[in-house]
């Protein structure tokens, strides 16, 4: 049998339908598979009515394939939902380069949130927060009570700690439980015990519960993924240097560090989105983790390695599951793991960290050669005929005669369309 690769050299040249096709048999994806991922949309009114409340219709954003990823050793096609141009291809170009280096090794450091509890109006918080020591087994018993299954499969309720705050409104005695979710995001089980558990915490502290619910800054579900990219594919030397030169800039100056993430999340939320990710959670801690240190600093870092490739390292929180949520009701995001192929939550962190350090490494290629506006303007130029009312061959028309002219505006669009119609 030929070995399965995602290295699929004139994938974008393929019709949709060959793309398709050659994911069927990379995936084994079955034909309605294939006809929910055809479909662009996955779901009914009635399906999506079960999602959110007050159902008028959805939105579709394109799911595109990014191509020659190794993510520990496993080949993996990923599927990335996003309406920017040019970000599937930069990623899936900037994986080929590390391909002769095995590609990507990444790690999830552990499948911990921790949930809080906020308790008020306590008149002696030091003995308050002696007995919830004291009372520690029976909190945590209490807290795998209520998610059984987890707690079968070796998650649930691990440790708790005890945060006192002073603030303007009296002093607070916050109390927060760590949960190991293992394959689900989490935010649910972590609400569900929070509200289980306050009950007790009341009377033990004889204080008053007001907020019970998970945090997002979730510190203690890290992941890891490093790279090294080939000196002579990524154009030698002068390229790496001006690329080095690109990250200390961002090291240095957060206006520039935002952007240098900004290119990081184009990978982690196309391809979260896809997967049926919470995108919300994810963004709110990833960008609460660039700044830890107290300094905004970028996701990854960058150093030339003893042979002269560039080596990348990528690090940060990422709260993804495979069951419950999205992820397990969304047909399209269900395809999407299957088209991934991932067998637990802490893979798929590992997958989208990879997608991240990828993506980044794509956008500073750019940025020190052509830049980015080349790439960008050929989809561009196709979208502002469309938005002039081309349709069919003449798009294409339109946009080439703009990319030829060096002149990709609204205005000659609309001029190209009334000369042609
Ligand atoms: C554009 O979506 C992302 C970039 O701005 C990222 C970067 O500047 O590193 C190209």
């Amino acid at each position: 049998m030929k070995e399965k690769t995602s290295r699929i050299p004139g994938f974008y040249k393929l019709s949709s339908d060959d793309r398709l096709s050659y994911l069927k048999n990379f995936s084994s994806l079955s034909d309605d598979d294939l006809s929910i991922l055809k479909s662009m949309s996955g779901i009914t009114l009635d399906g999506a009515s079960n999602m959110i409340e007050n159902v008028v219709g959805g939105v579709s954003i394109p799911i595109g394939i990014s191509t020659n990823f190794i993510v520990n050793n496993k080949e993996f096609l990923i599927p990335m939902a996003t309406e920017e141009p040019s970000v599937v291809a930069a990623c899936s170009k900037a994986a080929g380069l590390t391909r002769k280096y095995g590609g990507f090794q990444a790690k999830s450091l552990g499948n911990i949130m921790r949930t809080q509890i906020q308790l008020i109006n306590i008149s002696d918080i030091s003995s308050a927060s002696d007995k919830i020591i004291e009372n520690k087994s029976n909190i945590l018993k209490l807290s795998n009570e209520q998610t059984p299954t987890l707690f079968s499969l070796g998650g649930g309720a691990k440790d708790l700690i005890l945060k006192k705050l002073n603030t303007r409104r009296g002093d607070m005695l916050i109390v927060e439980i760590f949960i190991d979710c293992k394959d689900a995001m989490g935010a649910n089980a972590c609400n569900t015990v929070a509200e289980a558990v306050s009950p007790l915490l009341e009377e033990l502290t004889g204080g008053k519960s007001i907020l019970k619910i998970v945090s997002n800054f979730a510190t203690e579900r890290l992941v890891e993924a490093s790279a090294t990219f080939d000196n002579e594919l990524l154009g030698g030397d002068e390229i790496i240097e001006k690329i080095l030169d690109a990250v200390e800039f961002a090291n240095n100056d957060p206006y520039r560090g935002v952007t240098h993430n900004k290119g990081i999340m184009n990978g982690i939320i196309a391809s979260a989105l896809a997967t049926g990710q919470d995108t919300r959670a994810i963004e709110s801690t990833i960008h609460a983790y660039a700044s830890i240190t107290g300094k905004y600093i970028p996701l990854t870092e960058w150093k030339k390695d003893s042979s002269g490739n560039l080596f990348g390292k990528i690090k940060l929180p990422l709260p993804v599951g495979i069951v419950g949520g999205a992820s397990s009701v969304h047909p399209t995001a269900k395809v999407c793991q299957k088209i991934l192929g991932i067998k637990t939550a802490s893979e798929l962190s590992e997958v989208i960290a990879s997608v991240g350090l990828s993506q980044n490494l794509a956008a500073l290629c750019a940025l020190v050669s052509e830049g980015i506006q080349k790439g960008h303007m050929k989809l561009h130029s196709r979208n502002l005929a469309i938005s002039v009312g081309a349709q069919g061959d003449s798009v294409n028309k339109i946009a080439e005669i703009m990319i030829n002219e060096n002149n990709i505006t609204f205005q000659r669009a609309q001029q190209l369309f009334n000369e042609f119609h």
